[in-house]
């Protein structure tokens, strides 16, 4: 099968990794890119908590996608060709349900996986091609709108985009809608986005997602310092900070900090870096944002799509919603 790499990303990612972490601890108020949480040890750390009893994200979108998956995709055509591509390679284990679904049905599309990282491609590539054995699927390492501006979606085929896991949430308000737009302007008028968010509900519920009792995402935010250490010549002790993490109703913000325990002084010798911190002192780690069914009509107006669909699992705490390119 096919697959399209962009050789030189490695090292982008390495310069692009230098200098946020750089930007991030020099700043006044120090915070660190959350995207940065997903090494091998991250990718790790976030499946285990995809199956925490207090992390029902996934759980609930799972449950929406079994449920619904004919319906979802029955705004395709079974005879027309079509793309299939996923913004996040993830595990797959929500996608396989769409999978399933599609080759039972006996659709014509090709699943186009783009991600980042050109290992977890790989690793999704090999367990997809061991569960369905028809199945047609080419990966694209690389960001996700500069993989989407490729010649490759520039034929006539329809796209049906899939952005689960309310991995939307982990944007700021200003990438979010500079991501929509960007997104509209890369797909076809008729083209799909089926998107994940997560719902505003009881803001105990919220919390305890990210503050789950075994301390995996406790460990998860910890990673990347560790990382920071190992990739970067890091002397940062992990032990002395404190993962705090709050929700606010009134926002939709649910974030994450580490906090200094003590007053302490670190080298990352590769940025010539020395960072120090007084005790109590914060790094703002990860903005997970909870939605409201009214912001997200808003966004999808104000970027160029239209509704077409939308389920939400039994308890109400997720929707994916169906938009169709204007
Ligand atoms: C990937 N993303 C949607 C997860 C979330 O819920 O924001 C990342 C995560 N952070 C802590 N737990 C899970």
């Amino acid at each position: 099968m096919n697959s399209i790499k962009e050789l030189s990303k490695p090292v982008k990612i390495q310069s692009g990794f230098m200098k946020d972490v750089k930007l991030g601890l020099s700043s006044q108020s120090k915070y660190l890119p959350s995207k940065y949480f997903y090494d091998e040890k991250g990718d790790e750390l976030f499946r285990r908590i995809t199956e925490l009893p207090e992390y029902y994200l996934t759980r609930s979108e799972y449950a929406i996608l079994k449920e619904h998956a004919s319906e979802i995709m029955s705004v395709m055509d079974t005879k027309k060709p079509f793309r299939l591509v996923e913004l996040g390679a993830g595990d797959g284990m929500k996608t396989k349900v769409l999978l399933n679904h599609l080759l039972e049905a006996g659709y014509n599309f090709t699943y186009v996986p783009i991600d980042i990282s050109g290992n977890a491609l790989e690793l999704l590539q090999e367990d997809m091609e061991d569960e369905f054995l028809s199945l047609q699927i080419e990966t694209v390492q690389g960001e996700y709108l500069n993989a989407l501006s490729r010649s490759l979606f520039k034929d006539d085929q329809v796209s049906f985009v899939l952005f689960l896991g309310s991995s939307i949430g982990n944007f700021s308000i200003d990438e979010t809608e500079g991501f929509f737009e960007a997104l509209s302007e890369a797909l076809k008028p008729g083209d799909y986005l089926l998107t994940g968010w997560d719902l505003q509900k009881n803001p105990h519920t919220i919390l305890a997602a990210y503050n789950d009792s075994k301390g995996v995402t406790r460990d998860f935010n910890l990673n990347l310092l560790s990382r920071i250490n190992s990739e970067l010549g890091g002397d940062i002790d992990v032990s002395n900070f404190t993962h705090y993490p709050v929700y606010d109703p009134e926002t939709g913000f649910a974030k994450s900090y580490l906090v200094a325990n003590s007053a302490a002084t670190y080298r990352i010798s590769d940025l010539d870096l020395t960072v120090k911190f007084e005790a109590g002192e914060s790094i703002f780690m990860e903005i997970s944002r909870k939605y409201t069914q009214e912001y997200i009509h808003h966004i999808a107006q104000s970027s160029g799509f239209s509704q077409t669909g939308s389920w939400q699992d039994k308890k109400s705490y997720f929707i994916d919603t169906l938009w169709r390119r204007t």
